[in-house]
């Protein structure tokens, strides 16, 4: 395997044991450092990105099974941070101590792809595996709420 595609971009993972999970290579090898390591067990979402558009958590994914995949990261969302998603984060200050935040925006945007007016209920569910510590939940929340009229208003 010589490249993943990456937010748009086939970048080389030449010479990565292709069982590193995505995670690793994401950070270490390929320098995109905005998706966190967090349980290293697939429980807590800090390292989500989307594979083909869906929320997936890459800590224990290998490299391996993503020949053909389209990958995107925090980096990959905005060339400038001005996705609906994140100027509803910033106008909601949702982040605390910020950590695990590129994750719940990544399962935030994939929920909103799917479900462009999800109810609290729908929201709770679809963001019940990304714990923050901090206790954002209802920032989160609000702000993705917030995300859903802004893009019904486009
Ligand atoms: S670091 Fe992957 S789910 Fe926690
Ligand atoms: S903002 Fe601190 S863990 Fe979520």
């Amino acid at each position: 395997m010589k490249t993943i595609q990456v937010n748009g971009t086939a970048l080389s993972v030449e010479g990565v044991d292709p069982q590193t999970p995505l995670l690793w290579v994401l950070r270490d090898h390929l320098g995109l450092t905005g998706t966190k390591f967090g349980c290293g067990r697939m429980l807590c979402g800090a390292c989500t990105v989307h594979v083909d558009g869906s929320s997936t958590r890459s800590c224990l994914l290998p490299i391996a099974g993503l020949e053909g995949k389209t990958i995107t990261t925090i980096e990959g969302l905005s060339p400038d941070g001005d996705h609906v998603v994140q100027k509803a984060w910033r106008d909601h200050d949702v982040p605390q101590c910020g950590y695990c935040q590129s994750g719940q925006i990544m399962s935030a945007c994939s929920l909103l792809a799917k479900n462009p007016k999800p109810s609290d209920a729908d929201i709770d569910q679809a963001m019940s595996g990304n714990i923050c510590r901090c206790g954002t939940y209802p920032r989160i929340r609000a702000a993705i709420h917030a995300a859903a009229a802004a893009r019904e208003g486009k």
